[in-house]
């Protein structure tokens, strides 16, 4: 038939998420969301406009839903612009993290992300991909590394791109960004039942995607048995 499989993995931030989901993707021939990177646009709209960010919750639904953008290989367009460097500063993944808060918000951004869902199959990364946006997802992967790991990854991705950073201050915020994201009330970042742990802080990219290829597999294999 059409079975068209999706492969979620959820971790924290820092944890390599991104980074692994897109070479699983590439190897795959899959199709990849960056889930995040919509909550880091509506915060992104929300900052240039000057809004106040705890405030309006519909408002904020409305920017969600309205985001025109396109993601083209390594570009995300919002508009004409290329945002993709702008978003990933830390004050915008902070900015993200309240919002994300916004039951209206996430219910504004589901269809879009269910829209990925194309054939021959997708791989995405964020919070609640595993348990809110593809609950029937083949594989679940929940992605993570100590915060001291994720801290110095952070601060060596941002030093390759000449941005200056601080060790103690991307601890501080991941911390933080941690503990939003894990005991807000809807859709959590959890350990799910289905889900399987993938502890990363000794294990190298490479190994990471192979672990995950690897799960995939296994799955696969299952299924058919
Ligand atoms: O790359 P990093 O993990 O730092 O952040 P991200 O994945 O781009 O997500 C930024 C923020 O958006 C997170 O801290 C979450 O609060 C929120 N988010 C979410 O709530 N649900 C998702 N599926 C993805 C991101
Ligand atoms: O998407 P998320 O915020 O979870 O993390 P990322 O942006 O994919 O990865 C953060 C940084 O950690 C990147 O510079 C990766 O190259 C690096 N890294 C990793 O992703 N996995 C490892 N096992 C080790 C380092």
């Amino acid at each position: 038939g059409n079975y068209i499989p999706v492969i979620a993995i959820d971790g924290p931030s820092a944890s390599g998420k991104g980074t692994v989901a897109q070479r699983v993707a590439a190897k795959l021939g899959f199709h990849y969301l960056d889930s995040g990177a919509l909550y880091r646009l509506v915060a992104l709209v929300a900052m240039r406009s000057g809004g106040d960010l705890g405030g309006d919750e519909k408002r904020l639904s409305e920017v969600a839903r309205e985001l025109d953008v396109v993601f083209k290989g390594t570009e995300i367009r919002l508009g004409n612009e290329d945002v993709a460097d702008a978003i990933r500063s830390e004050a915008c993944g902070n900015a993200a993290s309240k919002i994300a808060a916004y039951p209206a918000v996430r219910a504004a951004l589901l269809a879009r992300q269910r829209a990925f869902r194309q054939l021959p199959g997708l791989v995405t990364d964020g919070r609640d991909m595993g348990s809110v946006v593809f609950p029937e997802a083949a594989l679940k992967i929940f992605l993570t590394a100590t915060a001291e790991a994720r801290a110095e990854r952070r601060y060596k991705q941002l030093m390759a791109k000449g941005i200056d950073a601080n060790i103690a201050t991307l601890l501080q915020d991941i911390q933080e960004r941690d503990a939003r994201d894990s005991n807000r009330s809807v859709a959590p970042l959890q350990l799910g039942a289905d889900t399987n742990l993938l502890d990363t802080t000794s294990l190298n990219i490479a190994q990471a995607v192979d672990s995950v290829l690897q799960q995939y597999a296994e799955t696969r294999a299952k299924a058919r048995a």
